[in-house]
């Protein structure tokens, strides 16, 4: 096991868990102390339990550990498949001490979230990420969820892990269009809260393309600490977390038109928050030469920048109408007022919305 472990905490009082961020964590680090009873169950995906299973068995020493593995894919995030891992439990004789254990990405660790925050009525978990974008976003927070076919993860709870354990050799076994969704959350930080890490992202996404160890590890850093910090003052997004969803509502938009896994998750998000800058540009925050800049952001990180061919903008509009930040009908959405800062608000002109889906759709 490496012994630089990077340790960032999440600050959410009696809830308040830590992150761990290292190489080699897998199958070395005792987690025993994340865990209540002495019991696991781990739920991972049928992609992720040949690579990491055995050795996040490992990870809990002298505990009973079951397992449960799903079908992969966003477009089993639903409950039927839900419901399986309730079977694994009620069969197993789990009981409230229980602990579950996410392992794999944000598909896995927002089911198996949901599953410890229903299981009855509330188990703990512990996270352990696998996927660049569930390594930077997904793990940390406590939202867990799954879809429903009319909306994007329209179910689901705030629950928080016990704990998040983040190996980033996991990475090296990822492929490179995953690699590049977890960028587009990664540059969302940028954008949304920290200009200078978005100029350090644009010196060094070359490096981060090509799974550079040192690279991913500080960008994983400076995002989770991002992310830690504004979950910190807005656990249930009563109002700045929702700008952790700068080009989410697009992006949703873009998944749910598309078919629940054939747009990734964070290549929707990327092609979402360059129409959130188009649209900050048109209302005046951002300049031409700000748009450029982030388009060469999201084109370095092999991300698309235009929807789906034959996606109109009715099509979003119907499909962002559902969108949960919508308060009584009027849309809301996360724009930039400056590189490196963002804001919640329905105050847009909607022709100037109007002009933003009309010139990406094609
Ligand atoms: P994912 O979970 O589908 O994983 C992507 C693919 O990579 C899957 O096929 C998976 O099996 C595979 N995989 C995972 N780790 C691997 C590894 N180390 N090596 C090889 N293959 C590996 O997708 P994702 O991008 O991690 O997560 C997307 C999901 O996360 C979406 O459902 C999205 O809604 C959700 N999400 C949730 C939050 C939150 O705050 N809860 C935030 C962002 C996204
Ligand atoms: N990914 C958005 C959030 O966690 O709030």
């Amino acid at each position: 096991m490496t012994d630089t472990v990077q340790q960032l905490n999440v600050e959410l009082g009696d809830r308040s868990y830590p992150i761990l961020i290292g190489a080699g964590l897998l199958g070395a680090r005792d987690l025993t102390a994340w865990v209540a009873g002495s019991r696991v169950m781990i739920v991972t995906n049928d992609t992720i339990a040949p690579l990491y299973l055995e050795a996040t068995r490992r990870n809990f020493p002298g505990c009973r550990v079951d397992e449960v593995v799903l079908p992969d894919g966003e477009s089993h995030k639903n409950w039927e498949v839900l419901n399986r891992i309730f079977d694994a439990l009620l069969e197993n004789t789990h009981s409230r001490k229980t602990t579950l254990v996410a392992l794999g990405g944000g598909v896995v660790g927002d089911m198996t979230g949901f599953a410890a925050a229903c299981y009855q009525r509330g188990v703990d978990f512990i996270q352990v990420p696998t996927t660049l974008l569930s390594q930077v976003d997904s793990s940390v927070g406590g939202k867990t969820g799954i879809n429903h076919p009319l909306g994007k993860n329209m179910v689901g709870a705030f629950h928080q892990p016990r704990g998040v354990l983040i190996d980033t050799d996991t990475l090296q076994s990822l492929p490179p269009r995953e690699v590049s969704a977890g960028l587009a959350e990664v540059i969302k930080y940028g954008l949304i809260r920290d200009a200078g890490f978005l100029a350090w992202l644009e010196e060094t996404m070359p490096r981060l393309v090509s799974l550079d160890a040192e690279a991913l590890t500080e960008a994983i850093y400076r995002s989770c600490a991002c992310k830690a910090e504004v979950v910190a003052q807005d656990e249930r997004e009563g109002g700045l977390r929702a700008i952790l969803n700068l080009g989410h509502t697009f992006g949703h938009a873009i998944e749910t038109w598309a078919g629940y896994g054939n747009w990734l998750h964070g290549e929707a998000v990327g092609t979402g928050m360059l129409m959130a800058a188009d649209l900050s540009r048109r209302g005046g925050a951002l300049t031409a030469a700000d748009m450029d800049r982030v388009e060469r952001l999201i084109r370095a990180a092999g991300l698309p920048v235009v929807p789906p061919a034959g996606m109109t903008p009715d099509d979003f509009m119907r499909l962002m109408a559902v969108d949960k930040k919508n308060v009584e009908g009027q849309l809301r959405l996360i724009l930039l007022r400056s590189l490196g800062e963002a804001e919640v608000t329905e105050a847009f002109a909607p022709g100037d919305l109007s002009d933003t889906l009309t010139a990406f759709c094609h």
